[in-house]
């Protein structure tokens, strides 16, 4: 298992697949949620959002819409399949522990990137980075998959994509707990990879996520400046703040909090 979150093959020689792996319109519940919680929930009226660890840009296709997003991965091979997807977005590659762009942004959003990130001195860089670009009175959103409380080993399989040349792609995970004492789950892929000639290629791969407990985010976003909004314990808001429901599927976990004005 890599060490570096950007050595993982899926984000490397394998991003290609990505699409096909992680289809898009499977994040189109997901987004419209978040799009509900950033229209609804900040405090300032949000336009532009840096997106931390953009990955293939699934998310953003469909909050493109919405907001002018700028797209940050630390993977050239993600950024490409993100830009044939987003060419109207900016992107830039950069890691989201140490990147500076010196400007803000109203909104800060680091999706299932944040799963890489998997000690919490890296933690609090990224929860720096994010109180770095986020405008006074602005919003950050966190969307880890995992938070170590309640961890429930998961077995699973997706993918299912075909492209324009016949390819198709399926995986199988497992992700479990090695020890539960330290801040990381394991997940084992098995990617099944069918080229356009029908051959197959079965390719194993374990990553390292992050599964932090939720009052360590607590503690590292109240130490960075940021204020709790909503859903900052990772209970996630089902309705707006007059009360009307959101719209989309709410994600596992998120952590909504704003900078002071
Ligand atoms: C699961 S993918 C993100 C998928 C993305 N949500 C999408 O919509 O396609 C995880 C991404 O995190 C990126 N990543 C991992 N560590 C990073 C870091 N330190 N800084 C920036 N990006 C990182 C990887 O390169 C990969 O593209």
């Amino acid at each position: 298992m890599p060490n570096a979150d950007h050595e993982y093959r899926l984000y490397g020689d394998l991003a290609d697949w990505w699409p096909l792996i992680s289809p898009p319109r499977e994040y189109a519940e997901e987004a419209a949620y978040l799009t509900g919680v950033l229209s609804s929930r900040s405090p300032v009226c949000v336009n532009e959002v840096l997106d931390l660890g953009s990955g293939g840009g699934h998310v953003a296709m469909h909050l493109k819409d919405k907001f002018m997003l700028t797209l940050v991965d630390i993977s050239d091979d993600m950024l490409a399949v993100s830009r044939r997807l987003n060419p109207e977005c900016r992107h830039l590659r950069g890691d989201m522990r140490t990147i500076r762009l010196a400007r803000t942004f109203d909104a800060v959003l680091v999706h299932d990137a944040i799963d890489y990130i998997t000690t919490q001195d890296d933690l609090a860089r990224v929860i720096a980075t994010a109180f770095n670009h986020c405008r006074p009175g602005g919003t950050a959103l966190f969307v880890p998959d995992y938070v170590k409380d309640g961890f429930r080993e998961l077995a699973g399989s997706g993918g299912g994509g075909t492209d324009g040349t016949g390819r198709h792609a399926t995986f199988r995970e497992r992700t479990w707990d090695p020890d539960p004492t330290d801040d990381w789950v394991r997940a084992d892929y098995e990617f099944i990879l069918r080229q356009a000639d029908g051959s197959v290629e079965v390719i194993r791969e374990s990553h390292r996520l992050g599964a932090f407990s939720r009052d360590v985010w607590q503690r590292l976003l109240t130490s960075a400046g940021f204020v709790p909004g909503t859903g900052s314990a990772g209970s996630v808001p089902g309705a707006d703040p007059a009360g009307r429901a959101l719209p989309g599927r709410p994600p596992a976990n998120m952590f909504l909090v704003h900078r002071p004005p």
